[in-house]
């Protein structure tokens, strides 16, 4: 797997319709990726296979769905918009910026090749800022006099947009204070025992200095977050439990044990909220990168948002013990790392009677496309009749299977080994007289022979 190349990846994703770059059609937009039918197919099912393990599978888990605007107050409480940074530095000859961190050469702009033309780097926020309400985006001439005093002034060069300062908004960084802000809300509804987890899937978005690496660092990607509430004195037993958990789910996704890491974050290392940290780094095309991350958050969150709102974040205790803030856990997932990961781990390359070929081993509960169903000839009547037939009743079954009479056979083959159709289904001249269909295998290339009235429950 570490021969496999991100530039395989990449092109086999716009080829064949799983990621295309986004707004591509008009030269693209830096940080962002559109998803394919079959890029949507297989970020559904990791997003359901992860509510099904974290959610409708445990006794301890409810789902939330937050809005993504939030009041800016959030943002505020949480520490975004005061540390919510990354160093920035500019080039002094082309005026290149970047990230002064992901340097190889802190001294050399990577953009024109200087050297020595970088000055101070200075703190970027990497939130996404906008306005709410009709409020805002009247454009004035720098040091003209403004019409009402409680209105801000944006300066950058020689216009400035004037807004409220009460509308100012923010893309959320992060799902997770949308499950923060809601601890109250679902404790009063549910009062679940402790300790129980909210989760929530949902966009993220950051203004990455240097988005790269495919979609490993976008500026808007999807999060899988839970935040699991514990009384202070549990969260050690909490944070094991969770390591073993994110182990089983890296599992499910088919990724290699071997090239799934635990790193244990130093101190200087670790978000301002987290007491301790281990990344879940894997072995990507890119190097061994960060996949996910487990966190113990303390009660950073429930008490900043107890301190700005006003509102008791306490939990009684049903045994009529002393009402305590919780302190949280939380594993927080991102999908593109996820998609990438599977993809990386699937991506093969073998030879089949001769001839290199190319597939992706995806685990079949992650497959875009479960089976492929195919006429031998397309020019045949009889046979892409009961073609059809057979292609509805298991469309009924099973939901994603497609439909494939182009080309030859041998072409379909390679073409649904590409993206990752565990099972293609040929029905062909043997079928009209004895019932019986070809099932071809992706990953052996074997072919069996099963009765059609069979084909359901076997393939189930
Ligand atoms: N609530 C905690 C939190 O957001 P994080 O380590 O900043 O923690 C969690 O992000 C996960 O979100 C990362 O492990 C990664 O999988 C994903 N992620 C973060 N930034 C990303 C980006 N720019 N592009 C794609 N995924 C990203």
């Amino acid at each position: 797997m570490s021969n496999t190349k991100l530039e395989d990846i990449v092109s086999l994703c716009k080829r064949r319709g799983f990621i295309y770059p986004g707004s591509d059609v008009y030269g693209g937009l830096s940080g962002t990726w559109d998803y394919g039918p079959l890029g949507v197919q297989l970020k559904r099912n990791i997003l359901q296979l992860w509510w099904k393990m974290f959610v409708d599978d445990r006794e301890d888990m409810l789902g939330v769905d937050a809005a993504i605007l939030m009041n800016q107050k959030v943002w505020q409480a949480s520490g975004h918009v005061d540390t919510f940074t990354d160093p920035l530095v500019e080039c002094s000859n082309c005026h290149a910026r970047h990230r002064a961190d992901k340097l190889d050469d802190p001294n050399k702009c990577p953009t024109c090749g200087k050297t020595d033309t970088f000055g101070e780097a200075r703190q970027f926020n990497m939130m996404f800022r906008t306005f709410v309400g009709p409020n805002q985006g009247e454009e004035v001439t720098i040091g003209a006099p403004l019409d009402e005093q409680k209105r801000s002034v944006d300066l950058e060069g020689r216009k400035a947009i004037t807004y409220e300062p009460s509308s100012v908004s923010y893309l959320r960084p992060e799902t997770a204070q949308g499950i923060f802000t809601n601890f109250k809300n679902v404790v009063d509804s549910f009062y679940p025992d402790m300790p129980f987890g909210l989760a929530q899937q949902g966009k993220a978005f950051r203004n990455e200095i240097s988005p790269r690496d495919f979609v490993f660092r976008s500026r808007e990607f999807e999060q899988m977050e839970i935040e699991y509430f514990v009384h202070p004195d549990n969260w050690e037993e909490a944070f094991t439990m969770w390591l073993k958990l994110v182990h089983e789910w890296t599992d499910a996704l088919g990724l290699p044990t071997e090239s799934v890491h635990e790193l244990e974050v130093p101190e200087a290392d670790r978000a301002h909220y987290s007491k301790r940290t281990v990344d879940f780094e894997f072995d990507f095309p890119i190097g061994r990168e960060e996949l996910l991350g487990l966190a113990y958050r303390t009660d950073f969150d429930l008490q900043n948002i107890q301190k700005a709102s006003g509102k008791s974040m306490d939990y009684r205790p049903k045994d009529g013990g002393e009402p305590f803030v919780p302190h949280v856990i939380e594993p927080s997932f991102g999908l593109e790392r996820s998609i990438m990961a599977v993809l990386a781990a699937a991506y093969t390359e073998d030879e089949v009677n001769g001839e290199k070929r190319t597939y992706l081993k995806l685990p079949k509960h992650l497959a875009p496309v479960k089976v492929a169903v195919s006429p031998l000839l397309k020019n045949k009547p009889e046979l892409v009749e009961k073609a059809r037939e057979v292609y509805t009743a298991l469309k009924k079954e099973f939901g994603n299977v497609m439909w494939d009479d182009n080309g030859n056979i041998g072409k379909r083959y390679r073409r649904q080994d590409e993206i990752g159709t565990p099972y293609c289904v040929v029905i062909d001249f043997d079928t009209l007289e004895d019932g019986t269909v070809t099932v071809r295998d992706r990953d052996t290339t074997e072919q069996q022979r099963v009765a059609s009235t069979e084909l359901t429950s076997k393939l189930a």
